[in-house]
């Protein structure tokens, strides 16, 4: 190389670094702006940690206000914006662990976290407490496959029943409804139900009809408002499941029974997204007294009525939606049937027992299911689609991959505007939901509201109904380490197998989907009441 064109070289390298300059000055007013429009959270930009995570400014009034949950810029004066799900959850996953140490842990310190000097953490069923960082892949992935057998074996073993203490007539009935569903006959098609949805068709058309025939629930007026028996308080927002499952079961005709001897289940009325409203102290980052407040409900259900006893609380069920609900339902709720969005099989979710909540982000109540629908296979024309938030490991991973690649037909970006974000649900064939903190994301049900095949990056999560619903026939599965196979394993799917899976996914809408006043057969509520009651039946023995 020759003194001139190390010169030139050298130049090139200057105009780069100008280049390069401006890009940092441009991205830095760019951040700020952003960040005044999200007046808080503070990003350090040296180490990307959370210095301050956004809390509701006031406890009592946020709860009183649902417009505030529903959109914080709209009380705080900025423009309204239609944010993804996650940026409203944002606030409160700084603190996943009650202790200190874990929680001085602060996000974005890497080195700490990678350090190998730590001893592994399998996450074992037994153990009391599984906390797990959300900055890390777990360490055991369970496949979809391995959850649908654990299902089946969890049924078929009676050693994973707890033997009531004292009989019941209810027993009997659980446990001839359990043979009836074994012995159903066989229904190869059916008017209403599309058969290739489910494992096993005739099996849950005929559970579904018992449990329209037989279901008793008893719910404990006992728990005092807004944390329980309020739903009106939150039947808006990503958390909103919870307050539409409550309302639609408190004025249930045909499910609720006042005698409580003939129940086959309790349920327990309460919000975890209320709870932690009213009773987490902001900056405190311990939930102790939340987990108390559970607690001495569940004395006081004890010492009142003799049937947590008898089954020490298998029977007992509730519904829960905020990311904090698994870590505070432990202790005296582990045997309860949980019903929780945060249905993480890697931390302490039990398939079999416990419940998949889908999560549904209901931007208003009077419309709880939103504007669904979507172009037909023919003209969606992008190949896959996500937009989000970068919480949590993996959609960084995801958006460093494919958010500057050149391939046009995937689109992944950071956080979009709603109403981009809707067309392109419309026109994509395939919707991403990747894991944000936590497994659960409201990204699967509008997904399936909008017509765009799923396809669930987010290892160990354990979709909705996954006791009857055959989700391999309309969802792809990826494994978060097959990130950078991702578009290839899309284009290797045939377009005949796409266009059935579509078809798939507009024939299952009707169990994610939400009714006013009076629930409709297979829609969520009952399909949420049909798991509980369907791992209920089959932990009877
Ligand atoms: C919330 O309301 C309770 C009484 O309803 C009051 O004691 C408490 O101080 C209030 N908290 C805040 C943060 O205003
Ligand atoms: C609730 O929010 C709305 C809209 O942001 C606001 O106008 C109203 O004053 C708030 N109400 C309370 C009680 O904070
Ligand atoms: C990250 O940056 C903030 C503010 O710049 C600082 O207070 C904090 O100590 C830093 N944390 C780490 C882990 O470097
Ligand atoms: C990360 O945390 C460790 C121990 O908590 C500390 O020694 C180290 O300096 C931190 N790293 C950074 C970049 O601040
Ligand atoms: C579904 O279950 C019924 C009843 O147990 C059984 O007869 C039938 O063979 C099963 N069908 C399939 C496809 O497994
Ligand atoms: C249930 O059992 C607990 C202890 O095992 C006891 O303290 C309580 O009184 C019992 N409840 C009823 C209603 O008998
Ligand atoms: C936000 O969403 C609502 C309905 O969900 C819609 O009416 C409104 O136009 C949207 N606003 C923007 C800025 O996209």
């Amino acid at each position: 190389m020759d003194q001139t064109r190390v010169f030139r070289f050298l130049g090139q390298v200057e105009t780069c670094r100008v280049v390069l300059l401006m890009v940092l000055v441009f991205t830095v007013v760019l951040g700020l702006q952003y960040f005044e429009l999200t007046p808080f959270s503070i990003v350090s930009p040296n180490n990307g940690t959370v210095t301050k995570a956004r809390e509701p400014n006031d406890v009592n009034k946020s709860a009183e206000n649902e417009t505030f949950l529903a959109s914080p810029e709209a009380s705080s004066g900025f423009r309204p914006r239609n944010d993804t799900a996650e940026d409203l959850k944002s606030f409160e996953h700084k603190f996943v662990n009650d202790s200190p140490k874990a929680s001085g842990q602060s996000r974005g310190n890497a080195t700490a976290s990678s350090l190998p000097s730590l001893p592994p953490k399998i996450p074992q069923s037994n153990k009391k407490h599984h906390e797990r960082s959300t900055k890390k892949p777990p360490l055991v992935v369970i496949s979809i496959t391995q959850m649908n057998n654990m299902i089946l074996k969890r049924h078929s073993d009676p050693h994973n029943s707890l033997a009531p203490r004292w009989g019941s007539k209810v027993d009997k009935e659980l446990e001839t409804a359990r043979n009836q569903i074994k012995n159903a006959a066989f229904v190869k098609k059916d008017d209403t139900l599309y058969a290739p949805l489910y494992h096993n068709l005739s099996i849950f058309k005929r559970s579904y009809e018992l449990m329209e025939q037989n279901l008793k629930v008893y719910v404990y007026s006992e728990g005092d408002r807004p944390i329980f028996h309020q739903p009106e308080a939150i039947m808006e927002g990503v958390y909103a499941s919870e307050g539409w499952f409550m309302k639609l079961m408190e004025s249930s005709h045909r499910f609720l029974t006042k005698d409580p001897t003939k129940a086959h289940l309790f349920y327990l009325a309460f919000s975890s997204r209320i709870l932690q409203q009213k009773l987490y102290v902001r900056e405190s980052h311990r939930r102790r007294n939340l987990v108390k407040y559970l607690r001495d409900y569940i004395d006081l259900i004890v010492s009142n009525y003799p049937f947590w006893n008898r089954t020490r609380g298998s029977d007992h069920f509730f519904t829960a939606c905020h990311d904090w609900a698994p870590a505070e339902t432990r202790g005296p709720y582990m045997n309860c049937i949980r019903s929780l969005c945060n249905a993480d099989v890697g931390v302490d979710f039990v398939v079999g027992k416990d419940v998949s909540l889908p999560e549904t982000k209901i931007s208003s109540a009077q419309s709880p299911n939103g504007k669904i629908g979507g172009n037909r296979p023919s003209k969606r024309t992008i190949l896959a689609f996500f937009a989000g938030n970068l919480h949590g490991y993996v959609r960084p991973i995801l958006l460093n991959q494919w958010s500057s690649r050149p391939e046009p037909d995937m689109k992944i970006f950071n956080r979009i505007d709603h109403k981009s974000y809707i067309r392109f649900m419309k026109r994509s064939r395939f919707c991403v939901c990747a894991k944000g903190y936590e497994v659960n994301s409201p990204r699967v049900v509008e997904a399936v509201l909008y017509g765009c095949v799923p396809v669930i990056i987010s290892d160990n999560f354990v979709p909705p109904f996954l006791e009857v619903l055959d989700w391999q026939s309309f969802a792809v599965f990826v494994p978060e380490k097959e990130i950078p196979n991702l578009r290839k394993i899309l284009i290797s799917i045939p377009v005949r197998r796409y266009v059935e899976m579509q078809r798939r996914v507009l024939k299952v809408q009707k169990h994610f989907m939400w009714h006013d006043d009076e629930p409709v057969r297979y829609d969520m509520f009952h399909m949420i009441l049909h798991s509980v009651w369907y791992n209920r039946v089959f932990q009877t023995f």
